[in-house]
């Protein structure tokens, strides 16, 4: 029987530099898509494949992002008192437990591997998940969920993967693909950011990983990679050809880049459409924004 992944982590230390000047004193895990925080959509996806400990790398100033897994008794008893039900079932949705949080402070911006090797100490030895809550992926089953199938039947080290075009290909973890079974590929060479005309195919990482313990062990003599930074995709990449293996998984599933500022409206207008109260407004306010500007050329 393979191990249960239980365990996510969330690296959230970024600055959020693209977003200021919001970023300054809203961690950017906080800005909300419609009415909940990024952060949320990465805790229910989470939630939804099994997950049962949610480790946070964060870094100064995050202390918004703490707050807000914290019960707010006071908001829930005048709710409750207004007999506004239906708002404190949400509000109590996004209650963690005790002890199922964890937070740690990565000290240093030395990059996404070095983020996820700050968590080591609480995963042990043990598979576990990463996700990027920058990557939201609006999903009939939820993209980590789809993974965690495929590695029950798979194992190995597996990464989340999309077709980019090839000029946005130096902006992603790349796959080189040994095998195409579809929807799966095993991989036999990763490169973080490939130079300009360089990668070895459109197939990117996502950022939605399960990885095998030993990942950690690579990152504990990872040396810095492409940007100066410490990456992950160069620790994965070591177990290629090891006894676990890497593999991509194309989900099913549509991903926003909410890293970016065009990548987040357009999750918003997403997001904004698949709600029942408001996507007659806004389906109508976006057809008389195009018509006008059709109209303006
Ligand atoms: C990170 C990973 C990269 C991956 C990307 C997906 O890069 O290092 O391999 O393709 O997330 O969003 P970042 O966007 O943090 O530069």
């Amino acid at each position: 029987m393979r191990n249960k992944v239980t365990k996510a982590i969330f690296p959230v230390a970024g600055l959020g530099t693209r977003f200021l000047p919001a970023t300054k004193s809203v961690p950017k895990e906080i800005m909300t898509l419609v009415d909940r925080p990024l952060v949320q959509y990465a805790i229910d996806e989470a939630r939804a494949a099994g997950i049962k400990e949610f480790l946070f790398v964060t870094s100064r100033g995050k202390g918004a992002l703490e707050d807000y897994f914290d019960h707010s008794p006071q908001l829930e008893q005048e709710l409750r008192r207004q007999g506004k039900d239906e708002l404190l079932e949400i509000l109590k949705s996004t209650n963690m437990d005790s002890g199922e949080v964890a937070y740690m402070r990565q000290h240093k911006a030395l990059g996404l591997g070095h983020a996820v090797w700050c968590a080591r100490r609480l995963i042990g030895n043990e598979p576990f998940a990463v996700i990027l809550p920058d990557d939201v992926i609006a999903a009939e089953k939820p993209c980590l969920q789809q993974m965690v199938e495929a590695y029950e039947e798979t194992g190995g080290n597996m990464v989340a993967a999309m077709e980019v075009p090839a000029d946005k290909a130096s902006s992603y973890g790349i796959l080189d693909v040994q095998e195409d079974m579809g929807s799966m590929v095993s991989v036999k060479g990763m490169v973080e950011k490939p130079a300009k005309g360089t990668a070895p195919s459109n197939l990117a990482v996502i950022g939605r990983y399960i990885l095998s313990p030993r990942v950690l062990k690579n990152l504990n003599k990872m040396k810095a990679g492409a940007g100066g930074e410490i990456q992950l995709t160069d620790a994965i990449a070591q177990e290629i050809g090891g006894e676990e293996g890497v593999y991509g998984l194309r989900f099913r599933g549509q991903r926003f880049d909410c890293g970016s500022k065009a990548g987040f409206l357009q999750a918003t207008v997403a997001f904004g459409l698949a709600r029942d109260e408001l996507k007659d407004d806004l389906r109508r306010f976006l057809h008389e924004v195009i018509s006008v500007e059709k109209a303006a050329e």
